[in-house]
C-alpha cells in the first residue's frame, strides 16, 4: 500500500490527463467528475470501430476487454469477478438488490438519515406496498451516525441493513465497517450504497462485511455517464430473487425449464453499450493505477483546506459535520440562494451544483434546508482552484452586499 502524498509532479501528469481541467474549475466531482481522456477516447474509437466493421464484430473483437472490467472492478473492491454484475447506473444496482430481497409485511430495515433518494423511494414503496417497517438512525449530535442506535434497532425481523456510505448533500462518512460487525452478528443481510465513496476512498467488501454494493461510474470512480455495478456476495446470490431474465441469465434451456448461470453476471442484461463498458474498464484502471488511499489522502487535504477558507468568510455557513469528513463540502450564504451561488460561479466557469432537499430528504428535513451548495474536490484539483472557488464566493458576497447598500 503507497500512503505517499501525491508529487506536484504526478497531480500535473492527473491534469494533463485530463482535457477538462485546462477549460474549467470542476468541483461538481459528486455529480460528474471529469473523465480521464483515455476513458472518453476509448468510447469514441470505439464507436468509429461499431461504424466500419459493425457492431457484433466489434464486440467480439473485444470480448476479453469488455470482459476484464469484471475483474477490475473486483480487485477495487477486493471481491471476486464473479461478484460482479454491471449495471446502467448505481439506482438500477441498488434496485436488483432491494427488491431482490422480496421482503413482506412483518419485515424490518433499518437505514439512515443519510440515505440517497432512489433508496428511499424503494424503502417507502415496500412499507406502502408490502408493510414492511423502517427504522430511520438519525445522526448524533456531533454529525455521526450512532452504532448503538443501531444495536438497539436491531430486532428478531429486521432483515436488512441499508446504508448509504457517503451521503450525497453532506460531508460525512458512515462507519461502514462497524455497520457490517454489527450486521454480521446478527446474521442480518448488509446493503451499501457506495455511490459516492468508491473511486474517492479504498473500498474492500471483505473488510466492511457487506452482502451487497451498489456503485455508479460517474462519480469519483471518473467513468462514463450510463455505468454502475452491483457487487453481490457469492453466498447470497441463489437466495436473491430474479425475475428480470435474458438468454444471458441462463447457462441452459428447453422448452420447459432453465438453469440460472453460476455468477452475478445473472443480475446483469446482455444488451448494453459496449463503448461505454470499455470506458468504464479504462476508468477503474485510472483509479488502480492512482491508488485509492493516495488518492483519499489527497481528498481530505484538499476539502479539509476548502472547509477552512469557505468557514473563514463571514455570511458562509459550512453544514459538514461528524468524523472523518469527505471530499464532498456543503454550506449556504446568507442573503443567496444556492442556485445563484452555483450560477454566478458557472458564469466565472467554476462548477459547484445544488443539493436539493430531496437527495437526503430525512437529514436534509430534519436540519429545515431545502437546498446546499455543494462543492466536491477530487485529486486532480489544485490549492490555486480552492483559493480561486473562496476568493469567488468572497466577490459574490461583496457585490451583494454592495449592491444592498446602494
Ligand atoms: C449516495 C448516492 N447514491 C446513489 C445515487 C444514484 O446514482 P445513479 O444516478 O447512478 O443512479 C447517487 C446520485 O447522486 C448518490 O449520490
Amino acid at each position: 500500500m503507497n500512503t505517499q502524498p501525491f508529487s506536484e509532479a504526478e497531480i500535473l501528469a492527473f491534469r494533463k490527463d485530463t482535457k477538462g481541467t485546462t477549460a474549467l474549475v470542476h468541483f461538481n466531482n459528486a455529480g460528474a467528475s471529469l473523465p480521464p481522456d483515455i476513458v472518453t477516447d476509448i468510447i469514441t474509437a470505439y464507436l468509429q470501430e461499431e461504424i466500419l466493421n459493425g457492431s457484433y464484430e466489434t464486440e467480439e473483437k473485444y470480448r476479453p476487454q469488455l470482459d476484464n472490467t469484471h475483474t477490475l472492478i473486483a480487485r477495487l473492491i477486493n471481491a471476486n469477478s464473479d461478484e460482479i454484475a454491471l449495471t446502467e447506473n448505481a439506482s438500477a444496482a441498488w434496485d436488483i438488490a432491494f427488491y431482490g430481497m422480496n421482503l413482506r409485511a412483518g419485515d424490518e430495515v433499518i437505514t439512515s438519515e443519510m440515505e440517497y433518494a432512489s433508496n428511499v423511494l424503494g424503502l417507502l414503496y415496500a412499507q406502502e406496498k408490502h408493510g414492511v417497517k423502517i427504522t430511520v438512525i438519525a445522526n448524533d449530535d456531533e454529525g455521526n451516525f450512532p452504532l448503538t442506535a443501531l444495536e438497539a434497532a436491531i430486532t428478531a425481523n429486521t432483515r436488512l441493513i441499508a446504508i448509504t456510505h457517503i451521503p450525497s448533500t453532506a460531508g460525512n462518512v458512515l462507519p461502514a465497517i462497524e455497520i457490517g460487525r454489527i450486521a454480521r452478528q446478527h446474521n442480518i443481510t448488509y446493503l451499501l450504497d457506495a455511490s459516492q465513496s468508491a473511486g474517492q476512498m479504498p473500498l474492500d467488501v471483505q473488510a466492511i462485511g457487506c452482502d451487497l454494493l451498489a456503485v455508479t461510474g460517474r462519480k469519483f470512480l471518473r467513468g462514463p455517464r450510463g455505468t454502475g455495478f452491483l457487487y453481490v456476495k457469492k453466498a447470497l446470490q441463489p437466495q436473491l430473487k430474479l425475475e428480470l431474465m435474458d438468454g444471458f441469465t441462463i447457462t441452459s434451456i428447453t422448452t420447459h425449464n432453465y438453469t440460472v448461470r453460476n455468477d452475478a453476471r445473472r443480475f446483469e442484461w446482455h444488451e448494453k453499450n459496449h463503448a461505454i463498458v470499455l470506458g468504464f474498464n479504462k476508468a477503474i484502471e485510472y483509479v488502480l493505477n492512482a491508488g485509492t488511499d493516495r488518492i483519499w489522502q489527497r481528498v481530505q487535504y484538499l476539502s479539509g483546506l476548502l472547509r477552512q477558507q469557505l468557514q473563514a468568510i463571514p455570511g458562509v455557513v459550512v453544514h459538514d459535520t461528524g468524523t472523518p469528513l469527505c471530499g464532498i463540502v456543503t454550506f449556504t450564504v446568507t442573503g443567496f440562494e444556492p442556485v445563484e451561488i452555483k450560477n454566478r460561479l458557472s458564469a466565472k466557469r467554476i462548477n459547484v451544483n445544488v443539493g436539493p432537499a430531496k437527495s437526503t430528504v430525512f437529514y436534509m428535513h430534519r436540519k429545515a434546508l431545502t437546498s446546499v451548495v455543494r462543492a466536491s474536490v477530487h485529486y486532480y484539483n489544485t490549492e490555486e482552484e480552492i483559493s480561486l472557488l473562496s476568493s469567488a464566493i468572497n466577490t459574490i458576497i461583496q457585490s451583494g452586499t454592495l449592491a444592498a447598500n446602494q
